[in-house]
């Protein structure tokens, strides 16, 4: 993991970041619709099952952080889960992806990491992990069987083009990815690692995203209304929902970006300078570590009206917001 993006810095994270990037063009994401059509036919699915055997009560972030894990896996490498299915036993991989998390934010590590960001360095020098080491191995196995599987399979015969494949396109090796002269391409290490920082960041923010937009809705009837309606105007005209029919559905995007708003992904967003940097007469030195504070801007009366109240509508325009606020 500690050749993941969301670790590496400089150069570094600029040539893999250029090579996973191509994954999110549009042109990608209208390819995968129908993966993600079918994954959230599973959820819903699942949500029916759930409903009828509990009395209208569900799990929310289960059932949604499942299905950004089947889409996640299938998208991404091909990898067909449908973890949603715990009729009789949980699917392995969601299981192993639970224990991911299976931490406390109050065990002393953490709180260190949180309070003074370089405490990271130490833990890395010590090799600690804290995330639990069981899934990681496990997840190790499962894309180095992935991996193996592409190299021993003609390409004729691959499925589809997925960050998987597109990873091992432009696969390096460890000698050239050390010298620091290449713009993109990534080694076996940085494959490995990326393929499970994909796993984590998308299963975690999106099962939480989407939960949290569905309590506001649950919470505000009327908006629930309006967006249902959106819904199934989209779908008379469309007769599906293609990448053109989610995009259209504005009122729906203005929902999502008030949840990401009150409920952010993030507490705060840090940045490390790489050189001494000048911003309104300020001066930053180099390797000094910035702390945005992205949930208190996010909250701020400044710049937004009744800061703790879900109002989809401010966000009908986005020209009109502040980048660097929200
Ligand atoms: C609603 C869903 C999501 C939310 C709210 C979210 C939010 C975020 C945030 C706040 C960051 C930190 C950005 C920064 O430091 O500037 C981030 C980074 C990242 N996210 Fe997401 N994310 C979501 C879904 C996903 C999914 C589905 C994937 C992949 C399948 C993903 C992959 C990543 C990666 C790779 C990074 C690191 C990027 C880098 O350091 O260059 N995210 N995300």
């Amino acid at each position: 993991m500690n050749q993941s993006l969301s670790t590496v810095e400089g150069n570094q994270w600029k040539r893999i970041r250029s090579s996973l990037t191509p994954t999110f063009s549009t042109a990608k994401l209208r390819q995968m619709t129908y993966i993600m059509d079918r994954c959230a036919q599973n959820a819903s699915s699942a949500l029916d099952r759930k409903i009828g055997a509990n009395g209208g009560v569900f799990n929310s972030k289960a059932i949604f952080s499942r299905l950004s894990l089947d889409i996640i896996c299938s998208a991404a490498f091909s990898t067909e889960v449908n973890s949603q299915d715990d009729t009789e036993k949980e699917p392995e991989m969601a299981r192993q992806t639970k224990n991911l998390f299976n931490m406390s934010f109050f065990s002393p590590m953490i709180l260190m990491c949180f309070i003074y960001p370089p405490f990271e360095r130490v833990l890395e020098f010590f090799n600690y992990s804290i995330l639990a080491k069981e899934p990681l191995h496990y997840f190790r196995a499962v894309f180095q069987h992935v991996i193996y599987e592409r190299m021993t399979t003609p390409k004729s015969q691959t499925r589809r083009v997925d960050l998987m494949q597109l990873m091992l396109d432009n696969e390096i090796s460890a000698k050239e990815a050390k010298s620091n002269k290449l713009e993109k391409g990534m080694d076996r290490n940085e494959i490995l690692g990326n393929s499970m920082l994909m796993i984590l960041a998308g299963f975690e923010n999106t099962g939480n995203a989407l939960s949290f937009l569905a309590y506001n809705l649950a919470q505000h009837p009327q908006v629930q209304k309006k967006v249902q309606e959106e819904v199934d105007e989209t779908y008379a005209k469309k007769g599906e929902f293609d990448y053109e029919a989610i995009t259209e559905m504005k009122y729906l995007e203005m929902c999502v970006n008030e949840t990401l708003r009150i409920y952010n992904p993030i507490l705060r967003n840090t940045r490390i300078c790489g050189s001494q940097t000048t911003i309104n007469g300020f001066t930053i030195p180099r390797g000094v570590t910035i702390n945005i504070p992205t949930f208190a801007l996010s909250h701020d009366p400044e710049y937004w009206d009744e800061p703790d109240l879900f109002k989809p509508e401010r966000m009908s325009d986005m020209t009109q917001i502040d980048p660097m606020v929200y």
